[in-house]
């Protein structure tokens, strides 16, 4: 039935370019959302969880990429690797200050890298439908994520609040210029889910285990965050503290992340109906990493 399939929104896409950008932490302070450990610590559980992640994404994507019989997507798809392995860079790059201001991450990052290399790595089967439905569910895995990552991207892009409290700026930049990497290339692991597969009963399976597995990572990382930030004493994760921060505006609210469900598994869903690339390309436009990138490029 027509009306049931997903309907892109032609105008959205734009082609997809790696920006080769660089941040320097030296000004950051460790509660670089001045007064509010719970909200810094919530959005720096993305430098832990992103470098392997990302990496991962690049790691089944080149596996995929012969799987491709169209051009335009797999222009996309190789658009796509270069920003992820990008970004992955940059998060990663972010761990040697934390360790710095005394707080090293490295206990938690091994259960990440243990959850995405092992787990989530390449399985030692057999050539053929065994490996083959290894690789769809990952694709199908990284296509649900990837719902969440545009989520986020525009999230950050509108966090007006995150300025009103005198976020820092670096820190800010490298997380607007990585969201609207993410909502330029928001549709890309949806399409290639669609061009290798597209089953409707595996897009339902493996958006319950990325978004599980995706709140059971986070909460984790706050609390590992605050057991280990040597400035607090007694620093509690709870589910009450994020439910006021998304009320707020300095986190997403509980209410957008809730409604955000149903639209990942309407059948009619396309990333490309979310989000907004015209406001990602403007940031992009004026970032500070993504013009100084551009300079270095030319
Ligand atoms: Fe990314
Ligand atoms: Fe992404």
């Amino acid at each position: 039935m027509s009306h049931k399939q997903a309907r892109p929104v032609e105008s959205e896409r734009v082609p997809l370019k790696a920006r080769n950008v660089s941040f320097s932490w030296e000004g950051t302070p460790l509660h670089w959302v001045p007064g509010d450990p719970f909200t810094t610590h919530t959005i720096n559980v993305l430098h832990l969880l992103l470098p392997a992640g990302e990496r991962w994404f690049v790691h089944v994507y080149k596996q995929a990429l012969p799987l491709i019989r169209d051009d335009r997507l797999r222009e996309d798809v190789v658009g796509f690797i270069g920003q992820e392995a990008m970004h992955s860079q940059a998060h990663d790059e972010v761990l040697p200050h934390l360790r710095e201001q005394g707080l090293d991450p490295t206990p938690y990052t091994a259960q990440v890298d243990w959850f995405f290399e092992k787990l989530l790595g390449d399985r030692t089967l057999p050539p053929g439908r065994a490996r083959h439905w290894w690789l769809l569910e990952r694709v199908a895995l990284i296509a649900a994520i990837e719902h969440y990552t545009a989520f986020l991207g525009d999230w950050v892009l509108n966090a007006a609040e995150l300025d009103r409290r005198g976020a820092d700026p670096t820190m800010l930049d490298l997380l607007r210029w990585h969201g609207a990497e993410e909502v330029e290339h928001r549709s890309v692991a949806f399409d290639l889910y669609q061009h290798v597969d597209g089953g409707y009963r595996r897009r339902v399976r493996t958006w319950a285990t990325a978004f599980s597995a995706l709140v059971f990572l986070w909460q984790r990382g706050v609390r590992f965050f605050l057991e280990n930030d040597p400035t607090l004493t007694g620093g509690k994760a709870s589910f009450r503290e994020f439910h006021v921060r998304g009320r707020q505006g300095t986190l997403p609210s509980t209410g957008d992340m809730l409604r955000s469900v149903p639209r990942y598994l309407s059948r009619s869903y396309h990333p490309s109906q979310e989000c907004s690339t015209a406001q990602a390309v403007a940031y992009l436009a004026a970032s500070p990493a993504a013009t100084a990138a551009e300079r270095r490029a030319a």
